[in-house]
């Protein structure tokens, strides 16, 4: 699984084969230049899924409800899910570990929309980004949520940032797939923020993300390039110019 939050992204992803495209709210730091996930609301995410929809044929398309989707007021849940499904074309959406989940999951499994669940680190509701499940306690509740989202109907569920024993734990209790970002190998998929793995954002980087291509450096690269070339008048050239022939340029000179 890898995120995106646009149909140029959307598409190579789909082109790759990449299994799942979640369009994470995520958008927040990465696209929007927000401060955390939680200043994400449906407008953007819904403006953004549908643009990612357009770019996808045959991944399966999630969308990640944002905090106030479901979080704020969990009424809200099944309609603002619907509106992943019927109006940005979803196929599932994904909510984060919360208080009220056992509510909001039974609700949107009782409504007909697939629900992936998300455990470990929840950053819409997190105070610190930082690796959670360390203490046997903390481990044991972990372990609890993952197996209570798979009773109450998830198909899946994400870890974030879970030592890798914890991971192995919860992969090998539950009978649906669970897809780690910074939980280790012992998962049975696993998801990545795709500006972080490009190396297109570098505001900040978790020990997990691997940056498997330089981006960053190739955009610059392109954009020094261009304004030089556009400073040199080398470019435009002829090849990416238009011309008009000679007669009718006689007719206008004359
Ligand atoms: O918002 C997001 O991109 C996510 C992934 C990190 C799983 O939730």
């Amino acid at each position: 699984m890898l995120t995106a939050y646009d149909y140029p992204l959307a598409k190579l992803l789909d082109q790759c084969g990449v299994d799942i495209v979640l369009v994470g709210d995520s958008l927040a730091n990465v696209v929007l230049g927000l401060p955390n996930t939680k200043y994400v609301g449906m407008a953007e995410m819904l403006h953004h899924t549908k643009a990612v929809n357009r770019g996808v044929e045959k991944a399966m398309l999630v969308g990640d409800m944002p905090y106030e989707a479901y979080q704020k007021d969990p009424r809200e849940a099944v309609n603002n899910a619907n509106k992943f499904v019927k109006e940005a074309g979803c196929d599932a959406v994904k909510i984060e570990w919360f208080k009220d989940c056992q509510l909001v999951v039974e609700k949107l499994v009782a409504a007909g929309i697939s629900v992936m669940g998300h455990v470990g680190l929840t950053p819409q509701t997190a105070e610190e980004y930082k690796v959670q499940g360390k203490k046997a306690e903390d481990a044991k509740n972990i372990i609890n949520q993952a197996k209570q989202l798979e009773v109450w109907g998830c198909f899946c569920i994400v870890l974030e940032c879970v030592p890798d024993k914890l991971a192995q734990v919860i992969t090998n209790s539950l009978s649906i797939p669970t897809i780690g970002i910074g939980a280790s190998v012992y998962c049975d998929g696993q998801v990545l923020v795709t500006p972080d793995m490009l190396g297109m954002f570098d505001d900040y980087r978790p020990k997990f993300v691997k940056q498997f291509v330089d981006v960053k450096a190739l955009i610059i690269q392109g954009i020094n390039q261009f304004k030089n070339e556009v400073a040199s008048s080398t470019y435009p050239d002829d090849q990416h110019s238009f011309t008009m022939s000679d007669e009718e340029w006689d007719k206008l000179s004359s």
